[in-house]
Order: structure tokens, then C-alpha cells, then sequence
């Protein structure tokens, strides 16, 4: 026979259908579109099957007009800001969302702990301690405000970071790695505690822990790593959802947790491996990590040069690889390097692009800016499938990039970003760098790229300098 409970179920079985489509279409280019509407029509399935679930457990009236209004209300600010939100500013969004999924699974810990607490010899708590689930539920409750609550301070952390709200070096705190584990097996031995013999205090000690180590974790991760730390706080906010999921014994919650979790952990692992990270490093909040020397070198001179000058080194050139970076996506500037690309290639010289795997802020940042600018896909290569061709490249044109094309990564062990493979740019016979000044890039760490024999800055905004490229050519 018909119930709600049937069909909320089946719903529920329909949106995680959705949601592994939703994944599996975001994998690629083509079919990322389709994938981010399977996602959103997962989404509305469960939302409308859970409140006719909470009709169907005949909420009360003010129980009801909060739950809807709290949606109209999330939903209404979730549009303006997607709306509104700048491509460059995604990352610092994203860290700010999986805050909010951290703070959730806080609230529905401590409710599910008031809840028992408050019918202590109530038929609930009874029922629980009867069956003998009562130690199960008080670690549901227990590990889920953890997670939860790291995952609240970590995100918030990042999205200070990733606003440059906080500087983005690492925070050396003496003898951190011996804090870190502390927390941990502090942790662990209070769970145990706790599903023993359940306490208000080891709960409120574990909520106080749980949002230090957050802080503490993401914070001392230098701002060259921001990129996994953001895919990891994204799985943390799954595993928090999936511990409320268990908590609320709704299983749709515990399916998506495990999706979002599983796949932001392989995500960070993969983006470890491309960045030649240790993975464990980056989990364990900078493990082995060791400040690096001042940044007080001195490179030696820097070289300038003029958008005439540049102009006039491009129309000599057989070949030119263009790398950008963040601050083409500040400038907006992919349409006029689209240009350039196009009045170059009319002339017979060989234009290609170089992408680094987290050049900008997000993954894919700077595909989508040059499909947006209409360049053509071929010529658009991945690192990998470009670094040997430097070498035989007469001018490359490095534009807002900066991080990514650090020779300090290959060269000088001793850098915060050593090992992060990098754009092998100065290989080629001429380098010109597109940026407004000489500060540093993301990750803090100064650019020796800029001091070489073969470099040349060319300083300003880098819409306005393209532009002044393509008058002057
Ligand atoms: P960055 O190292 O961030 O450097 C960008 C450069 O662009 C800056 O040095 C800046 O110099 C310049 N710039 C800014 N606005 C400009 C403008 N209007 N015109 C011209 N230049 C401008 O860039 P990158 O090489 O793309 O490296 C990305 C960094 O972000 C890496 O450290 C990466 O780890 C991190 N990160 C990446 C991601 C992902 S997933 N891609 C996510 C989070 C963090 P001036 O200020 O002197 O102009």
C-alpha cells in the first residue's frame, strides 16, 4: 500500500541515483552541464521528500513554517550569491559553503545528545539503552560534532585565506605537529569515555578541541597547498554529513556524505600527486613541514620593457607560448589574448598555451577563461604535454601568472614550494612577465624567474598591456 515513507524512500533511492550521475558528469568538459543539473534535480527530489516526511510525522505548524522558511531563505541566498559571485572569488565560496555543512553537523550533534539527555527516562533514552544502541548513538554524536566542527574552523580558515583576509603562510606554531596528535589521541580517549558513561562537559571539551584543531590545521598550511586543502575540507564536510546522516538515521544523507567524502579524499590525493605533495602532509595540517629561510635574498636586478618592445620580439618569433595565470583572470584579459593568439597566428607564428594544474583559483580557472574567449582547444596543453617544448620557444608570454612558473619549485630545496612541479618558462629564449608590481604571488614566496638574464617585466594591468600590444602590432 501507498505510504509516505515508501515513497520518500523511493525519492531518496532517485536522488542518489542523481547525485553519482551528477559526479560522473562533472569528470569532463562536455559533460559537466548535464552533470551540474542531475545535482540540482538530486537535490530538489530529496528536499521535497524530506518535508513531506516531516508533514507525514505531522510537524507542528511553527515547526513546519520554520523549516520552509529556512529554505526560501537558504535558497534565496544561495542564488544571489552564485549570482553574483566572481569566477575568481569561487574557491573562498566553496571553503565558506563546507563551513556551513560543519556547523550542521555540530547542531545536529549537540541535538541529538540534548535529545536523549532531555528524555533521560523518557521511552526514547530507554528504548536506546534497552537495545543496547545507546553507546552507538553517543558515538554518533560524539565523532560527528568532531568532524563537524573541524570542518567548521578549517573552512573558515580557508576562506580567509583564499579572500586574503589572513596571509596565506604557513603558521609555525613551536612543536605543532605534537599538538596536532595530542588533539587526536585526546580525542580518542574522550570518545571512549563518552560512549561509556555520556557527559555534558566531554561533549562541550570535544566541541572546543574539535574547533581549535580545525583552526589550527588549515592554518598552517602554506598558500601553494590552499588548493588540496580546499578538496580535503570538502571531503572532511561529506564525512560530517554522512556522521549526521547516521545520527538522524536518514539514509540519503549517509549515501551523499560517503559520495562527497570518498570523492574529495581521491580528489585531494590526485591533486597531491600532480603538485608532488605528501598527501599525509597536507591531511595532517603541514606534518614535516618546516618554516623556510627568510625571504630576504637578493636576485639582482629586474629588466623592464615596453608594450612596443614586446610587440616587436613577437614579430620576430616562429613560436610563442602563452602561460596565464590568476591575474589574467583579474584583469579579464583572456579576450585581448584571445586576439593577440588570433593577429599572431594570422602572421604564421606558432602560438600554443601552457596550463598549469592549479594555475588561478580553481581547478579548470584558466580552460574556462580562454574556451570563454573563444581559443581555439587545441592549442590549449597541459603542462606535462608542454614543459619540453620551452626550450625551443622564442617568447613566452607569462601573463599574471606567477606561482606556477616559479623557478625556486625546480631549483632551491629550501622553498615553501619546492617540488611543486611548475612551468619550466625560462628555458625559453625570451620570458616576458605580465603583472602590476614586484609582490609575490600566492603562495608568499618571492620570484626568481623575474631577476634572469632572459626575463623582462612588463608592468601594469594585463588587459591594458595586451591591448597596447595589439595597437603597437
Ligand atoms: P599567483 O601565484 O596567484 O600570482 C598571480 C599574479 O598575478 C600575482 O603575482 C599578481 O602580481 C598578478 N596580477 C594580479 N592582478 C593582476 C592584473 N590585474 N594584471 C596583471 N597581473 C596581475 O598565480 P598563479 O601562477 O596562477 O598560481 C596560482 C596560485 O594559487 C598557486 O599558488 C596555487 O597553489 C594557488 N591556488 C590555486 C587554486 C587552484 S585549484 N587553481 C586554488 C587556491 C589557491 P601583481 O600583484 O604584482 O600584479
Amino acid at each position: 500500500m501507498f505510504s509516505v515513507e515508501t515513497a520518500a524512500s523511493a525519492a531518496y533511492i532517485v536522488a542518489a541515483l542523481l547525485f553519482i550521475l551528477a559526479l560522473a558528469g562533472l569528470s569532463k568538459h562536455e559533460t559537466s552541464k548535464a552533470g551540474n543539473s542531475f545535482g540540482i534535480l538530486g537535490m530538489a527530489v530529496a528536499l521535497v521528500a524530506t518535508i513531506a516526511l516531516a508533514v507525514n510525522h505531522s510537524i507542528q505548524p511553527a515547526g513546519l513554517a520554520l523549516l520552509i522558511g529556512a529554505t526560501v531563505v537558504g535558497a534565496a541566498i544561495g542564488l544571489w550569491r552564485a549570482k553574483v559571485v566572481e569566477m575568481t572569488g569561487m574557491p573562498e565560496l566553496i571553503a565558506l559553503l563546507h563551513s556551513f555543512v560543519g556547523l550542521a553537523a555540530v547542531l545536529v550533534g549537540w541535538n541529538g545528545y540534548l535529545h536523549v539527555e532531555a528524555a533521560r527516562n523518557g521511552p526514547d533514552a530507554q528504548e536506546l539503552a534497552a537495545s543496547g544502541l545507546l553507546g552507538i548513538h553517543s558515538a554518533e554524536v560524539f565523532i560527528g560534532v568532531f568532524i563537524g566542527a573541524v570542518t567548521f574552523t578549517g573552512s573558515i580558515v580557508a576562506n580567509l585565506k583564499l579572500s586574503a583576509r589572513m596571509k596565506s603562510n604557513p603558521l609555525m606554531l613551536p612543536g605543532k605537529n605534537f599538538l596536532n596528535i595530542g588533539a587526536l589521541v585526546a580525542f580518542v580517549a574522550c570518545t571512549v569515555w563518552f560512549v561509556h558513561e555520556p557527559q555534558l562537559w566531554l561533549l562541550i571539551a570535544v566541541t572546543v578541541l574539535a574547533l581549535a584543531l580545525g583552526w589550527h590545521l588549515v592554518a598552517s598550511i602554506g598558500g601553494g597547498d590552499m588548493p588540496v586543502v580546499v578538496s580535503m575540507l570538502n571531503s572532511y564536510s561529506g564525512w560530517a554529513a554522512a556522521a549526521s546522516g547516521f545520527l538522524l538515521s536518514n539514509d540519503l544523507l549517509i549515501i551523499t556524505g560517503a559520495l562527497v567524502g570518498s570523492s574529495g579524499a581521491y580528489l585531494s590525493y590526485i591533486m597531491c600527486k600532480a603538485m608532488n605533495r605528501s598527501f599525509i602532509s597536507v591531511i595532517a595540517g603541514g606534518f614535516g613541514i618546516e618554516a623556510g629561510p627568510s625571504e630576504d635574498k637578493d636576485y639582482g636586478e629586474h629588466r623592464e620593457i615596453t608594450a612596443e618592445g614586446v610587440a616587436e620580439l613577437l614579430s620576430g618569433a616562429d613560436s610563442v607560448i602563452i602561460t596565464p595565470g590568476y591575474g589574467m583572470a583579474v584583469a579579464q584579459a583572456q579576450y585581448g589574448v584571445a586576439e593577440l593568439t588570433r593577429k599572431l597566428r594570422d602572421r604564421g607564428v606558432k602560438v600554443r598555451f601552457g596550463i598549469h594544474p592549479v594555475a588561478g583559483r580553481l581547478p579548470g580557472h584558466m580552460n574556462v577563461l580562454l574556451a570563454e574567449a573563444k581559443v581555439p582547444y587545441d592549442i590549449v596543453l597541459e603542462m606535462d604535454e608542454i614543459n619540453d617544448d620551452f626550450g625551443d620557444t622564442s617568447v613566452v608570454l607569462v601573463i599574471g601568472a606567477n606561482d606556477t612558473v616559479n623557478p625556486a619549485a625546480a631549483e632551491d630545496p629550501s622553498s615553501p614550494i619546492a617540488g611543486m612541479p611548475v612551468l619550466t618558462v625560462w628555458d625559453a629564449d625570451n620570458v616576458i612577465v605580465f603583472k602590476r608590481s614586484m609582490a609575490s604571488g600566492y603562495a608568499g614566496v618571492q620570484n626568481p624567474l623575474f631577476f634572469r638574464q632572459n626575463s623582462a617585466m612588463l608592468f601594469g594591468d594585463a588587459k591594458d598591456r595586451v591591448e597596447d600590444i595589439l595597437h603597437a602590432l
